[in-house]
């Protein structure tokens, strides 16, 4: 499939996926693809497809308040890539912070730029945990999962103090849903856990690498994306998602995002807050970073 694409075509794709107002079941599938072709794809993707590099924005933002002594939980995805690149030149500037990251990609990385990492053993609670979203609602309540992560993701996310999510302003939507709700589910029985989803109301798709075969997380699990459509009621789904055995969980992440830092267009970073207020265009020139 991928070798359809010329870079031109995909430069297209991405703009169209970025603006709602046209997203199609088509363009659905297109971002997947994007999302499973890993971190360093994705960033050279960004990087040649862009005059503003809204993302990076976003996550060179949120880095500022890491502070010294904090552990820090690292997210999967192609804004978290540049959160993380930037703590890496923050700690080779002598920050001094522990990690704990939501993939094995996002480890590896981590370990390349000689951020300390910790496991779960070694620590009590994680103070921020900076990540990237595929949709978020005015209540702040995300999907997530497109690079596959949720599960670590959602478990870092809940013992985290603070879940500081990083997304580009195309990530924003008024009803969750039209980006398919990937869930994690047990490869035993798949095919009965998945009628069970679908009795939901959805139509289910295992999620294919390029190479087509059945995507593997981190844990050993399938990814199933869920055509919803529209999560009107995201807290009744979830639970309702999470009751089927089999399911391990979903990329519903409800009432977890104390803080959204949207990157635009415009050069501004708005942070939406959990209480509805907004910080509305802190230019990036203006921010004052201790780097
Ligand atoms: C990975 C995720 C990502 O955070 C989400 O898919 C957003 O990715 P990107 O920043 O590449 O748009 O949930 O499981």
């Amino acid at each position: 499939m991928r070798k359809k694409f010329s870079n031109n075509k995909l430069r297209v794709y991405i703009f169209k996926i970025r603006n709602r107002e046209d997203f199609t079941h088509t363009m659905m599938k297109y971002s997947i693809l994007l999302h499973r072709n890993g971190l360093m794809w994705r960033k050279a993707i960004v990087e040649r497809g862009e005059a503003m590099n809204t993302k990076k924005m976003a996550a060179e933002e949120a880095v500022a308040l890491i502070k010294d002594g904090m552990i820090v939980g690292l997210g999967t995805g192609s804004t978290a890539y540049w959160a993380i690149a930037k703590i890496g030149q923050r700690v080779k500037k002598g920050l001094n912070i522990r990690a704990i990251a939501t993939s094995k990609e996002s480890e590896a990385f981590a370990r390349e730029l000689n951020i300390p990492i910790v496991t779960f053993s070694e620590v009590n609670e994680i103070d921020i945990t900076i990540d990237g979203a595929d949709e978020v609602d005015p209540d702040l309540n995300l999907i997530k999962g497109g690079g596959g992560a949720l599960l670590r993701e959602k478990i870092i996310a809940t013992a985290s103090e603070k879940l500081i999510v990083v997304v580009d302003e195309g990530k924003l939507v008024k009803i969750l849903g039209a980006f398919p709700l990937p869930l994690e589910v047990i490869p035993f029985g798949v095919e009965s856990t998945r009628s069970k989803i679908e009795n939901l109301g959805c139509k289910t798709e295992i999620r294919m690498t390029d190479k087509f075969e059945k995507f593997i997380t981190d844990n050993g699990n399938f990814i199933l994306d869920c055509e919803f459509f529209m999560v009107k009621n995201p807290k009744k789904i979830s639970h309702e998602l999470n009751r089927i055995p089999g399911v391990v969980d979903s990329g519903l992440f409800i009432g977890l995002a104390h803080k959204v830092f949207v990157g635009r267009q415009n050069g501004s970073v708005d942070i939406i807050q959990k209480n509805g207020s907004r910080d509305m265009n802190l230019k990036i020139q203006e921010k004052q970073q201790d780097d």
